[in-house]
Formats: structure tokens, sequence, C-alpha cells
């Protein structure tokens, strides 16, 4: 068990730098397209601020190569002036006496947001005189920034190495709830796969092997698994290198009883075709190239998913930010949110779908991270939480 900011005591007076993920979705122009993970922070920031704490709080924005106006943090503090009971302040930097003197001015209770540490380009690199300089200005290290715990980041990892620290609540509710449901799994547990990044999630497929009763697989994650079968594919994407590995886990598969369940249909275009007429077809032949599944596997995935008392998906099931492409991707979600079980959606594009589909509100667990939340399953930990003090137990 981590400490967690429940166990720190005394915190009247004290500086609190927090480590949150403010890495909201932007649009071009730099606007702020979604703000769940402000909202999902702000139990631990109010928790803090009622125990009179000075909350610092610190995160990233985006990948930026240096400063770039579009990814300061600015305009979230203008967010949480209107999310908090108290008063906000910010200032342009992350160390030094200019941030020391506002840490000093500021009252018991109120919150001070620093610039986005990723416009140092020591964050990325973990350097520990840059964490030093930063530790230099708190009394303790908070963690909640799910999102990024799989990064060991100087303000992520380094901190913690250099402070007494603990994990904040955001933090535990993601670590309890996906544990939860990996290790006690409500049966039967069918998990959904799709997207694209075959190389860096079919692991996760092997692992969940041990706990899932089905696995459906569908999106370009899909292609590889056909060809391993020896199913033609077309030209849709499929990643050689992971053909081989594919077939070792459909082969695991059978050996333990467990189903995985291949798309039977697909949305495909002739890639040679002037005219890119969308086509529904069985088999992907020639230059056909699979953008969506179709509708005998909407039926065949929907009947699984039915019965199924927990589920957890991860991955689109097509193109689907292209409308010609996003029907299965958008019935899935419906029928994933629709049906009894307990749903648990993690990524990116995943959550963005769920919102597409307009059903949020019926996801029994929307997870914070993206490659965080696939890694903690695939380890059942990750780097920034290890190195959080262990609760002493009395
Ligand atoms: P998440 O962000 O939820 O973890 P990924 O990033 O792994 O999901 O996958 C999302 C991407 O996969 C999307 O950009 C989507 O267009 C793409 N994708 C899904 N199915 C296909 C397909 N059949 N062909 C090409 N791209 C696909
Ligand atoms: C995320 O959005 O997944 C986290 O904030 C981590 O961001 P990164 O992939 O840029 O490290
Ligand atoms: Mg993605």
């Amino acid at each position: 068990m981590k400490r967690t900011v429940k166990d720190l005591i005394n915190l009247e007076g004290k500086v609190v730098l927090l480590r949150v993920d403010f890495n909201v979705p932007l649009d071009d122009g730099g606007k702020i397209l979604d703000t769940t993970r402000i909202k999902q922070s702000l139990p631990t920031i109010k928790y803090l601020i009622k125990q009179k704490a000075k909350v610092v709080l610190i995160s990233h924005l985006g990948r930026p190569q240096g400063f770039e106006i579009r990814k300061s943090l600015w305009p979230i503090a203008l967010i949480l002036i209107n999310a908090l009971p108290t008063s906000v302040h910010f200032i342009n930097k992350v160390y030094g006496e200019d941030v020391k003197k506002r840490i000093d001015e500021i009252g018991n209770g109120e919150v001070l947001l620093l610039e986005n540490v990723r416009f140092y380009k020591e964050e990325v690199e973990c350097d520990m005189e840059f964490a030093k300089k930063i530790a230099s200005l708190g009394d303790y290290f908070v963690n909640d920034a799910f999102g990024v715990a799989h990064r060991k980041h100087a303000t992520t990892y380094g901190l913690a190495r250099l402070m007494p620290n603990a994990i904040g609540m955001l933090m535990e509710k993601e670590v309890q709830a996906l544990s939860e449901a990996v290790e006690n799994p409500k049966h039967p547990f069918v998990f959904v796969i799709g997207g694209a990044k075959v190389e860096g999630k079919i692991n996760l497929i092997l692992k969940l092997l041990d706990s899932a009763d089905s696995i459906i697989i569908g999106g370009a994650m899909a292609y590889t698994f056909l060809v391993a079968s020896g199913v033609a594919v077309g030209e849709s994407k499929v990643y050689d290198e992971s053909v081989a590995y594919a077939r070792d886990i459909l082969n695991i598969a059978k050996e333990r009883g467990k189903k995985i369940i291949l798309p039977v249909d697909h949305v495909c275009i002739h890639a040679n075709a002037k005219r890119k007429k969308v086509v529904v077809a069985s088999e992907i032949v020639d230059d056909m190239v699979g953008y969506d599944i179709g509708p005998k596997t909407i039926e065949l995935f929907k009947e699984e998913i039915q019965h199924a008392q927990q589920i957890l998906w991860n991955g689109p099931l097509g193109k689907y930010e292209e409308a010609k492409f996003a029907k299965g991707t958008i019935e899935i979600a419906k029928a994933i949110a629709n049906s009894n079980a307990y749903s648990i959606v993690g990524g990116g594009d995943s959550v963005s779908a769920i919102k597409m589909a307009k059903v949020e509100k019926k996801i029994n667990l929307i997870s914070t991270g993206g490659g965080a939340t696939l890694k903690f399953i695939e380890q059942g930990s990750l780097p920034c939480i290890d190195v959080i003090q262990d609760r002493i137990e009395i």
C-alpha cells in the first residue's frame, strides 16, 4: 500500500508540490476541447485546500519544443479560478527566487499554478539538478498525475526521490479500480481491443488471456490476427513483424479454452479505384483495404458483449475519425454502455469515441490514462507509483 495524501498530517502552512496531469486535448488554435483531466484532479486539490496547505500545482501540456505560447498553462488557471473555492495564482516559471517569493506571499489554503514544466527540456530528461531546484520550493511531493505515471520525468519521478511523498486521490482511485478489474474480474470478462498500435499493445492481449474469458479484436489490430489465422486481408494494414506472435497468441488461447473473436466482414474500399466507393465484404481480397468492421461482425461482437459481466475496452474498431468508417466503433460503444457489465474504457481515441457516441455517462470507469492505463494493466504497476513511499501500517 502506498502512502496517500490523507496520510500526510499537519499540513497547515506547508507547501505541497502537487503533480497533476492537465495535458488536455487542444485544437489547432490552442482551444481546450475536453476538461475531464482537470475535473478529475479537483478532489485532491480541494482536500489540500481544506487542510490549509499552500498548493503548488505542476503539470505538462503537450510535447512543446521550448516555450510555445499555445501550450501555456495560463488558460487552465482561469478554469481553476471558477472550479476552486479559494484564490488561484499563476506564475510563468517553475523554479527560482520569483517562485519562492510568490509561494511565501500566497495564503494558506491557496493555489499557485506553475507554467508548463515541459517548456524545460530537463523535465523529460529527468534531470536531477532541475528536480532539486523544484524540490527546494516545497515540503511534500504528492503525485496525482496517473496519465503520465509511466514516464520517468523530473517532476513525476525525480521529485519523489528527493522529497517526502504520497500519491493523490485520483491516482489511488485509478490504481484501485484497474487492479480490481484485472485481479478480481467479474466473469464473463470480455476484453475489446482495436486501434492501430499493434506492436505496442499485442503484449496486452497475451497478458489478458490470463483473466479475460474472451477477447474481441477489431480495428487495424484485427488484420494482423486474420493473416495469422490464414485469412486474406487484401491491402489492409498488417504488422508483418507481429504475425508470428499473433499466431502464438491464437494457439495459446485455443489451448486454454479462451475465445478470441475476429471480424467476419468488413467495410472496405478498393485502394486502386478512381472513385473510392465503400463496400461491405466478408473477404478482403486484391486491392481492398478494411477500415471498419461490417454489420455481421457488429452483431457477433454485440452478442458477446451482451453476456459480459465486465468489459475492458481500448482502441477504436475502425478508422472512426471518418464518418463512413465510424459505425462499428459507435455501435460497439453503445453496446458496451448499454450492457449490464461493469465497463472500463481507457485510451485517448477510445474515450473520444465514447464521447462521439454520447454514452460517456453510462461507462463505469473512464480512465484518465492512455498509455499509462495500458502499461498499468500489462505490468501491474507503474514506475512513478513504485517510487512513492509505502504506507506505515500501525
Ligand atoms: P487509443 O488512443 O484509444 O489507445 P489507438 O491510438 O491505439 O487508440 O488507435 C486509434 C487509431 O486507430 C485511430 O486513429 C484509428 O483511425 C485507427 N484505426 C482503427 N481501425 C483502423 C483501420 N481498420 N485502419 C486504419 N486505422 C485504424
Ligand atoms: C497522456 O496524454 O497520455 C499523458 O499526459 C502523457 O503524455 P505524453 O504521451 O506526451 O508523455
Ligand atoms: Mg490514440
